[in-house]
């Protein structure tokens, strides 16, 4: 029992920061994303009466501790979902260079949840699948879709309600994103933690909350009328309010370095020139530039000649879940 699945990575434009319900991981708020050609996770997983335990293998190396008990977690799952209890050998590739700053888990997960629910022979609706990939890794269940996805945060204790949904397909807009990949790393805070920090002890916390609706409803109706203007201000809006709520966090932490600081300063000088350009972070220190196509060479040029800018990555909309 045996399938293959494809998935791509996202970039948050309104950030999931928060969980309800840590255990099968349900938000405090909405979120929306945009699916990224350039990056994606490749995975098979068979199932069979052969194996007395899981095995993970990534990029052909073996994993064991942490990052298997994860996936071995998540096969629990689907096996609970098709009332199973076979074991899996799961083989994932990554083609998303950790450097490159996205999370390999919202790909990852999203191509764990289609290849093994399709080996064990569930056939999931995409919505029911979304909310299983969820479980895995709260960003994952965007990576579905592909184009732009909205991660419906529900109300539901159970989680039933809690999924991502289609806002408009990778051909809607070529709405184009530069990773800025720097060459200096910080210590490391995991987005989990992070959030978990910043919802039990941030002050600012209630306020992030309380601006989510409001730029839920520009940033779509952005992404409808192709307004880039709109939907890059409500993304950088939304990005530093994200970011501001771990400064008031217990210990308090940032994801910035000083090149973060200057890349997003470079951003906000291109717009000054006329050049459209606008910026979002993640829980790490890149930044993604947000850009149309007939600005490609000249964003690309000036990011690369930021001093702590080691690389740029570019990257179009990308498809959702496919099945090799
Ligand atoms: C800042 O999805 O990695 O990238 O649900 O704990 O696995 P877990 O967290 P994760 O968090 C992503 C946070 C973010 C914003 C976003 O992608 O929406």
């Amino acid at each position: 029992m045996k399938a293959t699945a494809k998935a791509h990575t996202n970039i948050a434009l309104i950030k999931y920061w928060g969980k309800r319900n840590e255990s099968i991981i349900l938000p405090t708020n909405s979120s929306l994303s945009l699916t990224l050609d350039g990056f994606y996770t490749t995975t098979t997983v068979d199932f069979s009466e052969e194996y007395t335990k899981d095995q993970f293998t990534l990029n052909e190396r073996p994993i064991e501790g942490e990052q298997l008990r994860r996936v071995t977690g998540f096969l629990d799952l689907i096996r609970q979902h098709a009332g199973k209890s076979l074991h899996a050998a799961v083989h994932s590739v990554n083609e998303v260079p950790t450097a490159a700053g996205f999370a390999s888990s919202a790909s990852g997960f999203a191509a764990l949840a289609a290849a093994g629910s399709k080996a064990i022979g569930l056939d999931l609706p995409e919505r029911e699948l979304s909310a299983l990939t969820r479980q895995g890794s709260g960003s994952a269940c965007r990576s579905i879709y592909g184009g732009f996805a909205e991660w419906e945060m529900g109300t539901k204790e159970d989680g039933s309600d809690s999924y991502a949904v289609p806002i408009a397909p990778a051909e809607h807009w070529d709405l184009r994103v530069a990773a800025v990949v720097l060459s200096s790393k910080m210590k490391k805070v995991s987005s989990r933690t992070g959030m978990k920090r910043t919802v039990e002890t941030s002050p600012f916390y209630q306020g992030w909350l309380d601006s989510i609706p409001a730029e839920m409803n520009q940033i779509k109706e952005g992404i409808k009328e192709l307004d880039f203007e709109k939907v890059g201000e409500v993304a950088e809006a939304n990005c530093l309010k994200m970011h501001a709520t771990t400064l008031g966090a217990n210990p308090p932490f940032t994801y910035w370095h000083d090149t973060t600081m200057t890349v997003m300063e470079t951003v906000r000088e291109m717009r000054e020139k006329g050049i459209p350009a606008y910026f979002t972070i993640d829980a790490g220190p890149n930044v993604k530039v947000l850009y149309l196509p007939e600005n490609e060479e000249v964003i690309k040029n000036t990011l690369r000649t930021i001093p702590g800018v080691a690389d740029i990555r570019l990257s179009r909309p990308g498809q959702g879940v496919t099945y090799l």
